[in-house]
């Protein structure tokens, strides 16, 4: 059966000690308490070593924000798949849409970063969803299928069961404006379909499909009661374990 799991994106944000204190805090905030999900802290490169060291990596588990397109040489500031699992991390977000607006990641360059991540071991959260004017002009499922298609379904059914999916529209993301329940639900049982048609129903069954955009405490436990809906990736609220903590608990 397929994972619930709530995982975090911190983004370009905290230092190194802030980023510390905020994955021990969490540890010691979810010892000993029963979760009903995988929990997933993905850091900045930096970061990763020592927030390694402060968690125990089964309650709280450790994940990169992005990887190189390369699997090494000469790529100045660059850091490998290999160089993220050396760490101790165990996950690593591709195609984030901060990613392919902003720093010019095409599907072409995000299907070799998932490639290298699944060599090196790491499960890719791999980063889907439409912009505000494709979702007005109905386009959403077209755009989510063609990303989906144009990294992923190249890979044989057993690599691709070890990816998860992150549905996140753009215009939810750090807006405050989240996508309805209905909404979310309506694109992932899509997403879903797609990954049938593809793989077959027992892959499709399996996948974890994340919702991300302004997802918090108070609406998280609405967004992941929806069948296909499996968990959330969060950024804002994950940057407090005050703000993260009852989202991990809404299930
Ligand atoms: P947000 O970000 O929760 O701050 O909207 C989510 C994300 O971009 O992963």
């Amino acid at each position: 059966m397929r994972k619930n799991i709530v995982a975090g994106n911190w983004k370009m944000n905290k230092t190194l000690q802030e980023g510390i204190e905020l994955a021990k805090d969490l540890q010691t905030a979810l010892s000993g308490k029963k979760v009903k999900c995988d929990v997933i802290v993905c850091t900045p490169f930096i970061h990763l070593a020592s927030v390694n060291a402060v968690i125990d990596g089964q309650t709280v588990k450790l994940g990169a924000e992005n990887c190189a397109d390369k699997a090494s040489g000469a790529y100045t500031g660059e850091v490998s798949a290999a160089m993220v699992a050396s760490t101790g991390a165990k996950y690593v977000i591709l195609g984030h849409s901060e990613r392919r607006a902003y720093y010019g990641e095409t599907g072409a360059i995000l299907k070799e970063k998932v490639k290298l991540a699944l060599e090196n071991q790491l499960t890719p959260i791999f980063c889907i969803g439409e912009v505000l004017a494709e979702r007005e002009s109905g386009k959403q499922n077209e755009v989510v299928k063609k990303q989906i298609e144009e990294s992923l379904f190249d890979l044989s059914a057993e690599d691709f069961g070890k990816v998860v999916l992150a549905y996140e529209p753009v215009w939810a993301i750090g807006t405050g404006k989240t996508a309805s329940s209905a909404q979310a639900q309506e694109m992932h049982a899509f997403i879903r379909q797609t990954l049938k048609a593809q793989y077959g129903a027992a892959v499709a069954d399996n996948t974890s499909i994340l919702y991300g955009g302004s997802c918090n405490a108070a609406n998280a436990k609405e967004l992941f009661a929806n069948p296909d809906v499996d968990g959330g990736l969060i950024g804002g609220a994950a940057l407090k374990t005050d703000t993260f903590l009852p989202i991990i608990e809404a299930f």
